[in-house]
């Protein structure tokens, strides 16, 4: 039923109550403007907390408990007599319209609204998280936020469950296409930006996977081991970032154990430190089907049971009424709850359903993907293409007449157009099927060269493909890795022939280009043979004409990596993938708590690397990589000149960016810092960037202002952010690999 209809529905039924006591027209209204006036937690001038407090005093004991819980996944559970009004999402919990209290109607949406078609199609598909880490661009995360609310508010959604920002410590995680990268400053930046998107839309907003969710096998049983210091200082500040400058208003806990205690039930994570120390004002949701307790869950700091109602439901009401949970336990979960929805403004700007925009949508898609290619390599100028002197082009492998891939799992978006097909050779049921997006690569290209003959094969043959490559003036092959929950990559080689195919085609053409659609980096045994290499990501709804204009040079690359591309499995910190033990491998998501209560024995994973993830690993290493976090390449070169540090309450590095080549481009600015040595730190950490705009022969004088936090170790005898005194030296550039400024300041 429309939710419309069904308000219009509840509002007959009060009317019709109210006139059996009161049958008077004057009567009526005076009772309407009575209630209107009691309901003052409707008054828009108290604060979200004073309004919550208000509301709660009026419900019910039944009403209270209501709100802390899911009722299954109306988007695939039969519907129910309570999810009929639901708008058919990932979760679904009921309102209190006799308060004016809405339903919490939730979808997923980490690249965009997810399932859309349920009600009308058309949700833009925007490039992977992973790709907006890439732009390191503030302002497109936020863009790119307040498109998925307006889009899930145009569905009829009130609550997002997008935001992950669980590092990239294990680059084989599935899930790696939907984070933000490796580094805790920069993906907490982005994701705080990307929350303040959504909640500009009055939509809850939500960061997850709290906390360490890193890798997919086993999610729901495995423990992870960490130190406090080491966990503060990679994992949880990611999180940290995200909830102090983007003030999500949710945050979901995580399937697995950390030190030994499932997130959703981890006093540490949830009270200590999201609630006390970060002072978290919102609510903690499990994600679906990571409750694993009642008593302790709760008294842990767990405001809100998904997707069912096995622990937060009767026996959640039945310990309030002997005892077992106090009152004003129950009510922290629901002052919370209702100061969220206060807070976003769920309330004073109820649901709606109209219809999403596609144009503009993709508008946006555009221009976030452009910003967030990656130009790996470009040998003698390979790129840009110049349409007027090439005759003929080979297009080849990945599907690239069609389509291009996406991200899997709850992430996956339904694009506007249709699926160009779905494929899933390996695993045939949901969430591992394979979308490609309706963005086709070859006409991409042959709009642009519009004289030039292009043939287009299939890759399957790679002998075939490499001798169609060798009679044409320039062969481009797309290469993809497909990802999603649920599981994680077997390795980082490309999935198939794909590297004989690069191989055999490079070796048979040196014009050859690499154009790559992954979500985790991948290695590459022919790097040496492309001309050039551009790294896409999964490019969203218009992602082929973002990869034509930078492919022809109407767009100069300007991303840069926020995962480090390793030279092989061998180098990360766990070269071997720890997977659960063969007994328990069938279960490929997560333990409901039933599967639970038999009992399924954790399986360890020692974060034996601590704080040292991605880059700060390889550099404490001393290990080559294949490509450096920080790193890509522009169709201009920069210059850096000039770096002044000046100490202060935040410590400001003052440096000259020179756009020393022939093109406009925009170049991200990096700011390193390494730590005095009595820190005990890894060699250097991103303390911050700026991403700066220039013309040909045009130069910037930038300051980046750095976080004392971002200076600081974790001190957890003091339980607090220390800065270490000493010597910091600045390092400025263009990647972690290329700082060519250097600065030192005392800091005492
Ligand atoms: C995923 C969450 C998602 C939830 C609801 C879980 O399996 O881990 O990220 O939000 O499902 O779809």
């Amino acid at each position: 039923m429309d939710y419309s209809r069904c308000r219009a529905v509840f509002g007959t039924l009060a009317i019709v109550s109210l006139s059996l006591s009161c049958l008077s027209a004057s009567c009526f209204s005076q009772r309407q403007k009575h209630a209107e006036a009691e309901r003052l937690w409707m008054n828009k001038n108290l604060s979200a907390d004073e309004r919550a407090d208000l509301a709660m005093k009026e419900m019910t004991l039944d009403e209270k408990i209501q709100l802390l819980h899911g009722n299954g996944m109306p988007m695939f559970d039969p519907l129910t007599p309570v999810t009929a009004l639901s708008n058919r999402g990932g979760g679904y919990g009921i309102g209190i319209p006799r308060l004016g209290i809405p339903a919490l109607d939730m979808c997923d949406a980490a690249y965009g609204v997810r399932g859309s078609a349920q009600n009308g199609r058309y949700s833009t598909a925007l490039p992977a998280d992973v790709a907006l880490a890439a732009s390191w661009d503030t302002a497109a995360a936020f863009e790119y936020g307040a498109l998925i609310g307006r889009e899930l508010r145009a569905q009829g959604y009130n609550m997002s469950l997008g935001g992950g920002v669980d590092i990239t410590r294990e680059p084989r995680d599935g899930r790696t296409f939907e984070y933000l990268g490796e580094d805790p400053v920069l993906a907490g930046t982005i994701v705080a930006r990307l929350v303040a998107g959504v909640q500009s839309q009055h939509i809850i907003g939500d960061i997850k996977h709290y906390a360490f969710n890193d890798q997919e096998s086993g999610r729901g049983w495995v423990n992870v081991n960490i130190g406090e210091r080491a966990a503060r200082e990679s994992d949880l500040l990611a999180f940290e970032i995200g909830v102090e400058q983007g003030h999500p208003d949710a945050v979901m806990c995580a399937y697995n154990r950390v030190n030994g205690v499932f997130s959703c039930e981890n006093n540490y994570l949830l009270n200590e430190v999201l609630k006390k120390d970060w002072k978290f004002p919102g609510f903690v949701l499990s994600d679906w089907g990571g409750t694993h307790s009642l008593e302790k869950a709760s008294a842990a700091g767990l405001d809100h049971e998904e997707g069912e109602s096995f622990f937060y439901g009767e026996r959640y009401k039945a310990a309030v009424e002997s005892g077992k949970i106090s009152m004003p336990e129950l009510d922290e979960h629901v002052h919370r709850i209702l100061r969220s929805m206060f807070a976003a403004g769920v309330i004073d700007y109820p649901q709606w359903r109209s219809v999403v925009d596609p144009f503009a949508g993709r508008e946006v898609a555009l221009k976030i993907e452009e910003d967030s290619i990656v130009l790996l390599k470009n040998d003698r100028a390979a790129l840009p293409l110049d349409a007027a002197k090439i005759h003929t082009i080979a297009v080849i492998g990945a599907h690239s007449d069609a389509g291009m891939i996406s991200g899997g799992g709850s992430a996956q978006v339904d694009p506007p157009g249709e699926k160009a097909f779905i494929a899933s050779p390996e695993a045939p049921t949901p969430p591992n099927v394979e979308v490609w997006f309706p963005t086709s690569p070859l006409k991409a290209i042959e709009a642009r060269a519009p004289h030039a003959i292009v043939k287009y094969d299939s890759g399957a043959d790679p002998a075939a493909a490499a001798a169609m490559a060798k009679g044409a003036d320039v062969a481009i092959v797309f290469a993809y890795q497909f990802e999603s929950e649920g599981s994680d990559l077997p390795n980082l080689s490309l999935p198939g022939n794909q590297d004989d195919l690069v191989a055999r085609v490079a070796a048979a053409n040196p014009h050859t280009i690499v154009v790559l659609e992954t979500g985790s980096p991948v290695t590459m045994p022919w790097v040496k043979a492309p001309a050039a290499i551009v790294e896409a990501w999964y490019a969203g709804s218009d992602g082929a004409n973002a990869v034509g204009n930078v492919l022809f040079g109407t767009v100069n690359p300007s991303g840069k990596l926020p995962n480090t591309f390793p030279e092989s499995e061998a180098d990360l910190p766990h070269p071997t993938l720890v997977k659960p033990p063969p007994e328990s491998r069938h279960f490929s998501g997560h333990v409901s708590p039933l599967q639970e209560a038999k009992g399924l024995p954790p399986f360890q994973v020692d974060y034996t690397e601590g704080a040292e993830v991605g880059y700060k690993w390889y550099d404490a290493q001393k290990k080559l990589v294949l490509f450096p976090f920080g790193y890509g390449l522009s169709y201009t070169s920069y210059g850096y000149s000039g770096l002044s540090v000046a100490p202060g309450k935040t410590i400001k590095a003052t440096f000259t960016v020179a756009n020393t080549g022939a093109r406009a481009g925009a170049e991200i600015a990096e700011v390193y810092a390494s730590l005095p040595a009595s820190a005990q730190e890894p060699p250097k950490r991103l303390v911050g960037w700026s991403k700066v705009q220039l013309n040909s022969g045009e130069k910037r004088t930038v300051t980046v202002e750095i976080d004392p936090k971002y200076l600081s170790i974790f001190d957890v005898q003091k339980d607090e952010w220390t800065l270490v005194p000493g010597d910091y030296t600045i390092l400025v550039g263009g990647s972690s690999q290329d700082l060519p400024l250097k600065a030192v300041v005392s800091l005492r």
